[in-house]
This record gives structure tokens, C-alpha cells and sequence, in this order.
């Protein structure tokens, strides 16, 4: 379902026009659908059709604490890899009996704050961690519940910075070293082995490492069994991947049926830690052209968004759609550079795109609810842009811009330099 159409020649946000959200909340600026977030995470939710589950949406995509809270209405769970985003999962009404908490970094403050908060599990990545977990739980005279990330080793064919699944990464446990390392934790008076996970990568786009992935995990899962290590879970981590314009990712229940069948005679409840899939395509970066320019070689739209505010071009080379906000009924295309004013080469959100524009029209990148206000920065001091969510015909600002003097507000001159 797409939440972004046009509506005649002007494109809506569900049913609020985008030109009159430009107005009232300025460019630039992401817009996200409460409809499509919903919408895609009850796809999840349908697709498991009673099959114990907890979906544990990834924070990382976007954090902004309406859409935890959207999220957390409907039941989620979540997927964290910090402190600061168990403080907004708590903050946005999230139940911290249903975060599981990845990350192969975890500190001792973090760890402590976790298992004040009763989260659910701890995703465990290394050896260190698990003797660190069962030192500080012992300590405050508490069990933590513990699952080991396992690195299967399995190419998920994805972009080499979003790919986590193979030895060479820096995350999880080898297989071969699980078995031994969950003998280990049996032992342990400080944690209570729950669960096995894996996460393998991000914007997978095949069903194939997936099942790989879940076969090498329960492969594990009945050796600990004759170890008389039983398990409750096993969390797949997240990583479907969504259509930015040319991928053509499974379904999100095709995904699901297929993960079933591998269960069908086990009681095991299965995790799932989605992020992009729940909220890329919930959402669209909104920016205005400031200026078209002509060097002899190329055309550029010079907008005003940039690669501070949607990174995802500049990092990983990645492709998201553009469209014009409003359509030119001529639709003289002409290929453009869309770039940001940011000092660097890499500062763009597209290249060589089709368009009938002139300066001072609003574009839409599409597919921006995902990694692009979480990944933003300060970077050229630019303020981030805020956050809008509209449901239905009403539109609600959930973030607001910030202003230069938040830029500065935790900075310093050197007292001797004072006066
Ligand atoms: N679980 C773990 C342990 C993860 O590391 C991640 C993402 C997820 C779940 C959620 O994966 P998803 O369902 O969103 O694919 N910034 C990159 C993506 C980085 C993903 C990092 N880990 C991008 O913009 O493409």
C-alpha cells in the first residue's frame, strides 16, 4: 500500500496535501504515515497468524518517540542497541518486558540501566560481554536473560556496510563457538539462557539467507537440547528489505509463511527485529529548490536538504526516488543532479533524475522514514529538519526544527579568552 499519491497533479500524504504541509511547516522536512506504519506492522502480525511471536521493531530506524509510541500501541516490541534508545522506548509508553537489547558494545552503565528496566533479553556478541552481564547482574542480585548472536556466516547479498552475517564482520559468535560459549553461560549464576538470535544483514531482498541463516540456528538449537539447554526463542533479527524503485523484496507475510514452515513442529516463539520494512516507506523527505544551475556538463537542482539530513545516498551510494510535489502538465523532463548545499561532492539525494522542475518546487524523496532522521546531522551547522505524522486529514508536528542556537547550546569558550 502506498500512502504517498497524487491526487490530480498534487501529491498527499494520505489526505493532506504536501504543499500545504510545506507551508505550515517550512523545508526542509520528513512527513511520515501513521496509516503505513501500522499497516506495516500488522503485516507482521497477520502473517504469524497466532504462531508465537514478538515483533520487535528496530528503534535504529527511527526513533522519533511518536512513532515508538504508534508502535508500542499496537503491541510492539523493540529491537535496541543503546541506553538512550531503552530511555525512549520507556519514554514513548514502550513495555520494557518486550525489548531485546543487540549491539556488540554494550557498557557497563547500559547493562546496569537494562537490567533495572527488566528488559526481556540480551542479545549477547562476544564472550567478554557475557562474563561482563553475569558479573554486573550477580552484583545487583538479578538474573539477565541472555540469548547469543550467532554469525551464521551467510552472504546476504546485500550492501557491504549493511552486510553483518559473515565471519568477517565484526558481529556475533561463529557457529562453531556457540555451543561451547552457551555451555559456558549454562553454568552462570548471574544469567538464564533464554534464547539463540542471528541478524545477517539489512535490505535483504531474498527469502534465501534468511532460511539459511535459521537452518544453522537450529542446527544449534538441537545440539544445546541434547546438551539440556532448552531454549524459548529464536530471534532472526531484522533485515527485509523494501522496493526503494528498482528492488522487488518479498512480501513481508512471504517472508513470514516461509520463516513458519521451518517451525512447524516446534513450540519455539520466534522474534523478528524489522525496522526498514516497517518504516522506510513511511515516510518522505521534503525539500524546496533553491536554485537549477548549468556547468555545460550536467544540470543540478540545488535544494535545500542535504546530505546531513538523508545520508543514505552520500554512504551508500543508495538510490531513492524523487518526485515532483506537484506535476508539470507539460512534463518536459530534463536529467538533474539533486544536490544539497553541503561542501562536499557527495552532498546529493540523487543523480541523473528525470524531472520537469523550476526553482522554488517542492521534491519528495521517497522512502525516507528509515535511517535518514536517525542518521541526520549538524553537519554545515543546519539545523535538522523536524518531523511531521499525518493520519488521515490531521498533521501533527512530532519534531520540531531545531534552531542554530541549539547547535551551540553545549559548547564552550575557553574561560581565559572570556573578555
Ligand atoms: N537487528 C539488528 C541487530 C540490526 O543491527 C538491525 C539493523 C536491525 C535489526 C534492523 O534491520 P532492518 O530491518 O532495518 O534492515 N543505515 C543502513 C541500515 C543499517 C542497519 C543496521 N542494523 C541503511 O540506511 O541502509
Amino acid at each position: 500500500m502506498d500512502y504517498f499519491n497524487y491526487q490530480g497533479d498534487e501529491l498527499f500524504a494520505e489526505g493532506v496535501s504536501i504543499e500545504s504541509l510545506a507551508k505550515e511547516y517550512g523545508t526542509p522536512c520528513f512527513i511520515y504515515s501513521k496509516t503505513a506504519l501500522e499497516h506495516n506492522y500488522k503485516a507482521y502480525e497477520e502473517a504469524f497468524d497466532g504462531h508465537p511471536n514478538l515483533i520487535c521493531y528496530a528503534v535504529k530506524a527511527n526513533s522519533n518517540l511518536a512513532i515508538l509510541n504508534v508502535l508500542a500501541k499496537l503491541g510492539a516490541g523493540f529491537d535496541i542497541v543503546s541506553g538512550g534508545e531503552l530511555d525512549r522506548v520507556i519514554a514513548a509508553g514502550g513495555d520494557p518486558q518486550k525489548v531485546v537489547f543487540s549491539g556488540l558494545g554494550k557498557t557497563e552503565a547500559e547493562i546496569r540501566k537494562a537490567l533495572k528496566a527488566r528488559i526481556k533479553c540480551f542479545n549477547i556478541e562476544s564472550e567478554a560481554e557475557l562474563h561482563r552481564i553475569n558479573e554486573i547482574a550477580q552484583t545487583q542480585n538479578t538474573v539477565a536473560p541472555i540469548s547469543i548472536r550467532v554469525n551464521p556466516d551467510i552472504d546476504a547479498g546485500t550492501h557491504p556496510y549493511i552486510s553483518t552475517g559473515l565471519n568477517e564482520n565484526k558481529f556475533g559468535i561463529p557457529a562453531s563457538l556457540a555451543l561451547t560459549l552457551y555451555q559456558g553461560a549454562a553454568k552462570m549464576t548471574g544469567v538464564n539462557i533464554i534464547g539463540i538470535d542471528a541478524h545477517i544483514g539489512s535490505q535483504l531482498t531474498t527469502i534465501g539467507p534468511f532460511l539459511d541463516a535459521i537452518d544453522c540456528l537450529l542446527l544449534l538449537i538441537d545440539q544445546l537440547e541434547t546438551e539440556g539447554i532448552s531454549l524459548s526463542h529464536i530471534d532472526i533479527g531484522g533485515g527485509l528489505g523494501v522496493n526503494y524503485g528498482l528492488e522487488e523484496p518479498p512480501e513481508i507475510s512471504d517472508l513470514i509463511k516461509s520463516v513458519k514452515e521451518k517451525f512447524v513442529s516446534r513450540e519455539l516463539k520466534i522474534i523478528i527485529e524489522p525496522g526498514r520494512s516497517i518504516a522506510a516507506n513511511a515516510g518522505v523527505f521534503l525539500t524546496r529548490i533553491e536554485y537549477l544551475k548549468n556547468n555545460n556538463y550536467k544540470n543540478f537542482a540545488v535544494v535545500d536538504g542535504a546530505m546531513n539530513d538523508l545520508i543514505r545516498p552520500a554512504l551508500y551510494d543508495a538510490w531513492q526516488d524523487i518526485m515532483t510535489v506537484r506535476r508539470s502538465p507539460k512534463n518536459v523532463l530534463k536529467k538533474y543532479d539533486v544536490v544539497g548545499p553541503i561542501c562536499e561532492s557527495a552532498d546529493f539525494l540523487g543523480k541523473d533524475r528525470e524531472l520537469d522542475v523550476k526553482s522554488g518546487d517542492l521534491l519528495a524523496v521517497r522512502s525516507a522514514g528509515a535511517y535518514s532522521f536517525a542518521m541526520s546531522s549538524n553537519y554545515n551547522s543546519r539545523p535538522r529538519a523536524p518531523e511531521v505524522m499525518v493520519n488521515g486529514p490531521n498533521h501533527y508536528l512530532i519534531r520540531d526544527r531545531e534552531t542554530i542556537s541549539d547547535l551551540y547550546r553545549k559548547e564552550y569558550l575557553l574561560p581565559e579568552l572570556r573578555n
